[in-house]
């Protein structure tokens, strides 16, 4: 029998109606992801949801941008879609659907006279502002496939990124605003496009003017974006996409130094973004949804853009920082523009922790209804002080788990359904089946700790990797084969609750921003005087893990070695990824086959002197006491 259960469904889930929508999930997965996918708005709608062959809903067709935008235009033209809150306080712009729609179709006819069409690449370096939005909007309408490149990335890393992808065209800014800083967007992205010439396909750059500092232009390649989006038409028909199309690629880390392109699709990624969006947010008319998350990362593309769009929500974009002229900016922006849901990171949490209780208490929070965290875990003081102090006890917290790849959110509370635990992700959502298990791959029942894998389908996986298909089936099909890898560990309590341990591979999670070991240990490799390198991550009170660089240098004794590595970093990877600390040491502790025993290296540098266990299996023993003394003689 087939039941619809979205129009049987209340807003808010009850226990019982995430019990049974569980148990459906479970039951008729095909018959219960079909019923979800009724949520979008179809040119064709999809027959079937799963096939393995081909993908989510792949009969179905549709336009992302249709979903997000015109399908609204009869409903809620007239409601807010966004508002933007700019760095100086008096500056908000209010977006209504049709005024967004009309932006949307205006710089989709921008890129279309430039001949960006379906399947084409267009890379999107923006700080916080409108136009971040309507260029992914923009692209999605016209089947081009967005890559939004985070603006904390060097010119090199750009560079790679644009290489990889093939971006044909380019939307900047001169600069971006922080606080009274100014970021170089413009002057980044055109020392990456002289960085290697032969190997991008970028044509065309459009420039956005956040202020009106001067940018130098490059004649017959940059052009302003503002001036052509004026003279352009507010109507621009949307292409019709297969379900499987890719929607956008967006890199991130991994265990490989190279950077990877997850790909998205358009009919499963946007239904789960829809979905999630609904359910853990407790979605409702009226509601002002303030995701803080830079569009750069997965969370600004799922819960800034296409979550909450589709669902017809007013989001919030602010361009400034939480502090900034002074503490109490974030709650004052809260409070000004009456947010309903605040979803952030516990990194940001623990900063306005520290500048405490008496700041946000200025403010009047009381149009709070929904908190929720994602990107690390939070621990269990950031927790209370986000629900006591902000919450002021009344609203619902949720702490999300999920990952670039997973498209959208995966396990979290859901209001009003799933009790939360503090610092416990909690329970799947509804048809998300997550599995632990041992280090031979066995699963493991009842409560337990083991690595987090994810068994079935569910719409928002990526696709892929761009590029690169062999890597995908490598990094998370075939470790635990029959199982999705996740990179995590976790831990099951006897409620079944997920407390989510970290990383078991060699990504780093600092701030919420994933940094692969990998990454940092191949762009020292390129430097003459390092001859080896190994990046890790240890325990950091306010960044949640702290990122530690051992080096060894070719010229023994090279006092700016140190200086070096940094400086590398910062140019080959980001400012974001420089590490807390880099040690210059004779050699690194390795097994008699070579490997870098990264265990040891996380113990001494956390600060332990002894209890490294059995050292017999390495080559060299005698290096551990010889880094101990670096590390500690280093303070
Ligand atoms: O280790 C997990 C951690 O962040 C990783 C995913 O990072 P990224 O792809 O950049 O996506 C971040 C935003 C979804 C995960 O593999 N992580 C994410 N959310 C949580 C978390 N760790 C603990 N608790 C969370 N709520």
């Amino acid at each position: 029998m087939s039941v619809s259960f979205r129009s049987e469904r209340p807003n808010r889930l009850s226990p019982e109606a995430h019990r049974s929508l569980t148990e459906a999930a479970q039951r008729d997965p095909e018959r219960y992801w079909l019923d979800e996918a009724a949520r979008l708005s179809w040119v064709n709608a999809p027959t079937r949801a799963i096939d393995s062959e081909h993908g989510w809903f792949a009969d179905g067709t549709l336009n992302a941008s249709v979903n997000c935008l015109d399908r609204h235009l009869e409903t809620r033209g007239e409601q807010v879609a966004l508002i933007w809150q700019a760095e100086d306080a008096s500056h908000v712009v209010h977006m209504t659907y049709r005024d967004l729609h009309a932006q949307v179709c205006r710089m989709a006819n921008v890129l279309k006279a430039q001949g960006v069409g379906r399947g084409d690449r267009v890379a999107i370096h923006l700080p916080s502002v409108i136009e971040g939005i309507v260029s992914m909007l923009a692209c999605a309408r016209l089947g081009a496939i967005h890559v939004v490149l985070f603006g904390g990335f060097s010119a090199e890393a750009i560079a790679d990124r644009l290489a990889d992808s093939g971006a044909i065209v380019v939307i900047t800014a001169n600069v971006g605003r922080r606080g009274p800083k100014r970021i170089p967007f413009k002057a980044t992205m055109d020392a990456a496009l002289a960085l290697r010439p032969d190997s991008l396909k970028v044509t065309r750059v459009f420039v956005v003017s956040v202020t009106d500092d001067q940018v130098p232009m490059q004649e017959d390649r940059d052009s302003f974006l503002s001036g052509l989006m004026d003279a352009s038409s507010t109507e621009c028909a949307a292409e019709t996409m297969a379900s499987n199309d890719p929607l956008f690629l967006l890199y991130t880390s991994g265990s490989t130094g190279k950077p990877k392109g997850v790909v998205h699709g358009t009919g499963g990624y946007l239904s789960w973004a829809s979905y999630t969006h609904e359910i853990v947010f407790d979605h409702q008319e009226n509601d002002v949804f303030w995701c803080t998350a830079d569009i750069g990362w997965i969370t600004g593309h799922s819960y800034v853009v296409y979550g909450p769009l589709s669902n017809g929500a007013t989001i919030l974009l602010f361009e400034g920082m939480p502090s900034s002229p002074a503490p109490g900016r974030w709650w004052e922006v809260l409070q000004t523009h009456k947010v309903t849901t605040f979803y952030t990171s516990p990194t940001a949490i623990r900063a306005l922790m520290r500048e405490g209780d008496d700041i946000p208490a200025r403010y009047d929070l009381s149009t709070l209804r929904v908190l929720g965290t994602v990107g690390e875990p939070i621990n269990h003081e950031a927790w209370a002080w986000f629900n006591d102090v902000i919450g002021q006890k009344r609203c619902a917290l949720v702490d999300t788990w999920w990952q670039t790849e997973s498209g959208g959110i995966l396990i979290s509370p859901v209001p009003g359904a799933v009790l939360e635990k503090p610092s416990s992700a909690t329970l799947p959502l509804p048809g998300i089946q997550p599995v632990l298990l041992d280090e031979k791959g066995a699963p493991l029942e009842g409560p337990a700790e083991g690595v987090l894998c994810i068994d079935g389908a569910w719409p928002g996986r990526a696709l892929t990797i761009w590029n690169d298909d062999a890597l995908f089936q490598t990094t998370y099909l075939k470790p635990y084969p029959g199982h999705y890898f996740t990179g995590d560990g976790a831990r099951r309590d006897e409620d079944g609750y997920y407390w989510i341990t970290g990383r078991v591979d060699d990504v780093i999670n600092v701030s919420g921003h994933r940094i692969g070991s990998a990454e940092i240990e191949d762009a020292l490799s390129c430097e003459h005087a390092i001859a080896e390198s190994a990046a890790i991550g240890i325990p950091h009170d306010l960044k949640g893990q702290g990122l530690v660089v051992y080096v060894v240098a070719n010229e023994t004794a090279d006092p700016d070695v140190q200086k070096l590595a940094v400086s590398v970093i910062a140019s080959k990877v980001g400012r974001y990824a420089v590490p807390e600390k880099v040690y210059v040491v004779p050699d690194l502790p390795k097994t008699r086959s070579g490997k870098t025993v990264r265990r040891l290296l996380r113990k001494i540098a956390c600060g332990e002197t002894n209890g490294f266990g059995d050292l017999s299996t390495l080559a060299d023993p005698e290096i551990v006491p010889v880094l101990i003394k670096i590390v500690q003689g280093h303070g």
